[in-house]
């Protein structure tokens, strides 16, 4: 199995895209179904943040200085991710401020996902080749074990935190 990072991470991307349709296609009033979903997405950009955060964004950083600004701002628009996620993950389905939340999420996630897929993922994996890409792909995977699945969990908040002032 390959485990390519920018691979990974576009799997990853897939499911939350997917999740954010399905959100969007159900009714007004299926709150117990947006409910499942939106715990879904948490879970999944729980997850996902974490392992770039804790893997991908630092070693890219490190290896790639010509990519920093790119990174720089990814951590800003995971910052304003985490944010949302925190307040959705304290809300219920029937609060009156829930699908707008959401809508307000998944605006901001699926232009973060298009500018990492279109914008600077291709620069990484033309600057760092596929030796580099598995063996960072291999510590996402070790990472994606400990990972956070709730935003209340320490780890997920030490790593927003660390985003912000680090
Ligand atoms: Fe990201
Ligand atoms: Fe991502």
């Amino acid at each position: 199995m390959s485990t390519d990072a920018i691979v990974l991470l576009k799997n990853d991307h897939k499911e939350i895209l997917k999740n954010f349709r399905d959100f969007e296609k159900a009714g007004e009033k299926a709150y117990a179904a947006k409910g499942k979903l939106v715990d879904r997405i948490i879970e999944l950009l729980t997850v996902h943040t974490y392992i770039e955060n804790e893997v991908m964004y630092p070693r890219v950083r490190e290896l790639l200085p010509e990519v920093e600004d790119d990174v720089l701002e990814s951590y800003e628009e995971h910052h304003v991710a985490d944010l949302l996620v925190m307040e959705l993950a304290l809300m219920k389905p029937e609060d009156e401020r829930f699908a707008a939340k959401t809508t307000v999420l998944i605006e901001n996630v699926r232009h973060h996902i298009e500018e990492e897929e279109d914008e600077w993922f291709p620069k990484v994996r033309a600057g760092l080749g596929r030796r580099v890409l598995q063996d960072l792909g291999a510590d996402m995977l070790k990472a994606r074990k400990k990972a956070p699945r709730r935003p209340s969990q320490p780890s997920a908040l030490k790593k927003s935190i660390d985003a912000v002032i680090a």
